[in-house]
């Protein structure tokens, strides 16, 4: 892709897909959540200084083509306002006269928002008129929204058939680390995958398994593989019918000579609850009346054995339900080893994330990946129609 470097920006108006979809305070109505607006910074921080006057366009939520009050752009630009100390006023709308009207007064240097992109229902149809529509607001468009990136709507997709299409420097920065998993990682190279469900991995653990030295297994998709391997998970739910899978997962790991670890002790309670009360038990003990919920600490001394030496590691997905104080401890651990290793650390998955950012560890961490569907698609191999709309370097 060529980036926003590549391009001159100077005196230019430069309109910015950026992915502003972030979780809201419900009795606020404020930002609960800025990664994501942290994130697109670098890429308003250069386009400001290089004197570009810029126009941030995304969505919030599914409003699903209906303006929906609570779904308005205002709190997400309020925040970025405080990040960037400067005004970031709001359009009335996001396509339409009074909006290029605004858009004609922006000075350089200066950056206005868009109102929410989805109040149109031609955005997610990706409409050319509406693309075509967003493109007479600028003469350059800059996509640094990874995280709606595997979206094909008008301001992922439709508009850069109209401007000069670049990405920005988080896009840049997403695709060079998570195409660096799938290309040429720096071996040992581990992937650690937790979360619900084994079928929303399928594909992502078909690519992993080709690539990694170790698998780790945690989250209650773990519990399918537990099964598969003939263990007894009391009342923890499994998916029967991925059980062939995880088998067929297991037996290309040993072909592969790859390192599988699973939950070598579970953390169980009788209901999924802040006021369970948590058991540490082995494996091979799991009560037949228990959920398991977590990973337990000789898990984890197995996982930092394993890591110790890795150069490159992937997380994706909490070892456990990490929002609900009795079974936090194994996500908790897990962050806490991946921001002490010396390896390139990936972390995607919008849980994962907050989980390693709720400790503060953020800093610590190679890359923290702001897409979820996004990232996930992108490992999967596949190509993603935001980054396909982009100006080809080799071309
Ligand atoms: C996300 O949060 O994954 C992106 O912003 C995309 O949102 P969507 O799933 O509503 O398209």
């Amino acid at each position: 892709m060529l980036t926003v470097r590549d391009v001159a920006v100077a005196g230019k108006r430069v309109l910015v897909r950026v992915d502003f979809n972030v979780p809201l305070d419900k009795k606020t109505g404020g930002v609960a959540d800025d990664a994501r607006i942290r994130a697109a910074l670098p890429t308003i921080h250069y386009l400001l200084n290089n004197g570009a006057g810029v126009v941030l366009c995304s969505h919030l939520g599914r409003p699903d083509g209906q303006v929906v009050e609570g779904l308005r752009m205002a709190p997400a630009a309020r925040r970025l306002s405080q990040l960037l100390d400067i005004a970031v006023p709001v359009a009335p709308d996001c396509v339409g006269l009074p909006v290029e009207e605004m858009v004609s007064q922006l000075k350089e240097g200066s950056v206005m928002m868009l109102e929410n992109l989805r109040f149109h229902p031609e955005e997610e149809k990706n409409d050319p008129q509406f693309a075509q529509s967003l493109a007479r607001l600028a003469d350059l468009y800059v996509n640094d929204a990874f995280g709606t990136a595997h979206r094909a709507h008008a301001s992922t997709s439709g508009v850069a058939s109209y401007l000069p299409a670049v990405a920005g420097l988080l896009m840049e920065k997403e695709v060079e680390y998570l195409g660096r998993l799938l290309t040429n990682p720096e071996p040992p190279f581990a992937a650690i995958l937790g979360g619900a469900k084994v079928s929303d991995k399928v594909a992502v653990l078909e690519q992993l398994i080709a690539r990694v030295d170790a698998l780790l297994l945690g989250g209650a998709m773990a519990c399918t593989f537990l099964k598969a391997e003939g263990l007894s998970v009391g009342r923890s739910r499994v998916e029967e019918d991925r059980l062939d899978f995880a088998r067929s997962i297991l037996d290309k790991a040993e072909r592969r000579g790859v390192v599988v670890i699973m939950p070598r002790d579970v953390v169980v309670a009788d209901e999924i609850s802040p006021q369970a009360v948590p058991q540490v038990v082995a494996v091979e003990k799991v009560p037949s009346d228990k959920l398991i919920l977590d990973v337990g600490p000789e898990t984890i001394a197995a996982f930092t054995e394993e890591l110790r030496n890795c150069k490159t590691v992937l997380w994706n997905g909490p070892l456990g339900v990490f929002e609900m104080e009795p079974f936090a401890q194994g996500t908790r651990a897990l962050a806490r080893l991946l921001a002490g290793l010396k390896a390139t650390t990936i972390v995607g998955g919008g849980e994962t994330v907050a989980a390693v950012e709720s400790l503060g560890l953020g800093e610590k961490i190679t890359h923290l990946s702001t897409g979820g569907g996004a990232t996930l698609e992108f490992l999967e191999g596949r190509r993603l129609p935001g980054v396909a709309a982009l100006l080809d370097r080799q071309k």
